[in-house]
């Protein structure tokens, strides 16, 4: 499986490569966004929904978990899984219907929801590099290949 790399050398620039990633993008689709609190993860998701077409804020989920936008029919989840404390938070939530034929889910935090959301499609690593970010973007299925070849 291949991986996209670029450094992202302010704001502007993740929220831009946020919406190369939306143009490449259908669902079904499961992406996790991995990186340390402030690294990019809402910021380059903000990028992909707005590109997609959502007019207005996108703000971080951080207290509901999930923010829930449709788009053309489609529905996208933009989750942040930071502040589950345990995991039956998340089966009460009813999490795994989330995750559907028709469904875009972004994921932040994912190793909150270990064993509980389905596996990545692709997996997105930020990680800062001084006052920039290194980003990653992995294939982990061959949905996640497609997507990733027409980052190329
Ligand atoms: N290259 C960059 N890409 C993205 N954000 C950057 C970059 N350089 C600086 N920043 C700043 O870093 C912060 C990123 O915040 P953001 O909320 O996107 O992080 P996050 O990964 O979602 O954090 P959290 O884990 O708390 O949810 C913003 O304040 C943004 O202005
Ligand atoms: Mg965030």
């Amino acid at each position: 499986m291949t991986a996209f790399n670029a450094t992202l050398k302010d704001e502007n620039a993740t929220v831009a490569l946020g919406q190369q990633f939306a143009q490449a993008i259908k669902p079904p689709l499961v992406v996790y966004l991995n990186g340390d609190l402030g690294a990019g993860k809402t910021t380059l998701s903000r990028g992909i929904i707005q590109h997609l077409g959502h007019i207005g804020a996108v703000k971080s989920p951080t207290y509901a978990l999930v923010e829930p936008y449709e788009i053309n029919n489609v529905d996208i989840f933009h989750f942040d899984l930071y502040r589950v404390a345990d995991p039956e938070e998340l089966e009460y939530m009813g999490i795994r219907d989330y995750f559907t034929d028709n469904s875009i889910c972004l994921v932040e935090w994912p190793e909150n929801g270990n064993g509980l959301i389905p596996a990545a499609d692709v997996q997105i690593n930020i990680r800062y590099q001084d006052e920039q970010r290194q980003i990653t973007i992995e294939a982990h299925s061959d949905i996640g290949q497609t997507l990733v070849n027409k980052l190329k």
